[in-house]
């Protein structure tokens, strides 16, 4: 028995704790988080994922946002569906147990990556049911990933707000990566984020943030400086690591979007697609610098879901 189908034993806790001490658990499990919308996160896990997948990672990309945006920047037609039941077969109903993991993978929508879409009914109702199921639900996500030898990195991508999905990202990660748009928005949610991503790995031991990874730099824009320069004062707060490889403003990216595609696959010399590469070697480098056998994921003790 692994601790997790032991943690709803309250006194079984700590041993469990314990016995997962030195479980790393195969792949990393990176999710991408911000609780603002329109924060960068989608662009970034579909640009990453491409560019990791390039450097010859097996990347999965997970969509748990009822908005469903990997489906689109992916280019995938949407979920499976299942011919007798006529249900989707998405991450909502993998997290419901209706369907297993491999079923609702597409495979190599590029060279090493695969997606699991999302359908928005299926995943608010996964989302529902979990939440009604306490730390069942909460730690649910983790066990489908848990020892996943497919892949080397599983994205998440989540959604636009404090939502439990997030709350499962989190408990479910190895790691965390936070967009950082330089406006006042996205930058005066950063906090907000932080703390929630602070919380949760507190709970559940997990989760502790890669980086944060500023998307759309550039321009003349006085302000973009000051939310800059604000972004890392919060870094620098939090002892968070400000990634050193940005995302410039690349109105190439919104047109590969467009079509479907990650910017590197449709316009593989455009300034973004140079960007992602050399940020998917920075991230790549820095997970592969973890001392292995630390603490990955830890028993998430009971608590509520928020
Ligand atoms: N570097 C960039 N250059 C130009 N446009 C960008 C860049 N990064 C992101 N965008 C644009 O910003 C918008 C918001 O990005 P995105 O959809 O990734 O945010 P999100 O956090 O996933 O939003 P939501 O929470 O609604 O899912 C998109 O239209 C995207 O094309
Ligand atoms: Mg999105």
């Amino acid at each position: 028995m692994t601790w997790i189908n032991a943690i709803c034993i309250e006194e079984e806790l700590h041993i469990c704790k314990n016995a997962s001490m030195h479980i790393r658990p195969t792949p990393e499990v990176i999710t991408v988080a911000h609780t603002k919308g329109g924060a960068g996160k989608s662009t970034l896990t579909s640009n990453l994922a491409f560019a990791l997948a390039q450097r010859g990672r097996r990347v999965l990309v997970v969509d748990l946002d009822k908005q469903c945006g990997q489906t689109m920047l992916l280019g995938l037609s949407g979920p499976r569906i299942d011919r007798l039941s006529r249900q989707p077969v998405d991450s909502g109903a993998v997290l419901r147990g209706v369907a297993r993991l491999h079923e609702g993978v597409w495979r190599d929508v590029h060279p090493n990556l695969d997606v699991l879409p999302a359908h928005e009914h299926s995943l608010a109702q996964a989302s529902d049911e979990l939440v009604a199921e306490g730390v069942a639900g909460q730690v649910r996500l983790y066990e489908v990933l848990y020892d996943q030898r497919d892949w080397d990195v599983v994205l998440l991508d989540t959604p636009g707000t404090q939502s439990p999905l997030l709350t499962f990202a989190l408990t479910a990660s190895t790691g965390v990566l936070v967009p950082a748009i330089p406006e006042a928005g996205p930058v005066a949610e950063l906090r907000t984020v932080l703390d929630h991503i602070r919380f949760v790995g507190e709970v559940t031991e997990s989760a502790e943030v890669v980086g944060v990874v500023r998307m759309r730099v550039g321009g003349n824009a006085n302000y973009r400086a000051v939310a800059e320069r604000r972004i890392r004062e919060l870094c620098t707060e939090y002892d968070v690591p400000l990634l050193r490889n940005k995302v410039p403003e690349d109105a190439k990216l919104g047109e590969a979007q467009l079509a479907g595609l990650p910017v590197g696959a449709y316009f593989p010399m455009s300034r973004s697609a140079i960007a992602f590469r050399y940020l998917a070697e920075e991230i790549d480098l820095a997970l592969l610098a973890r001392p292995h056998g630390e603490p990955g994921v830890a028993a998430p003790a009971p608590s509520p879901v928020r």
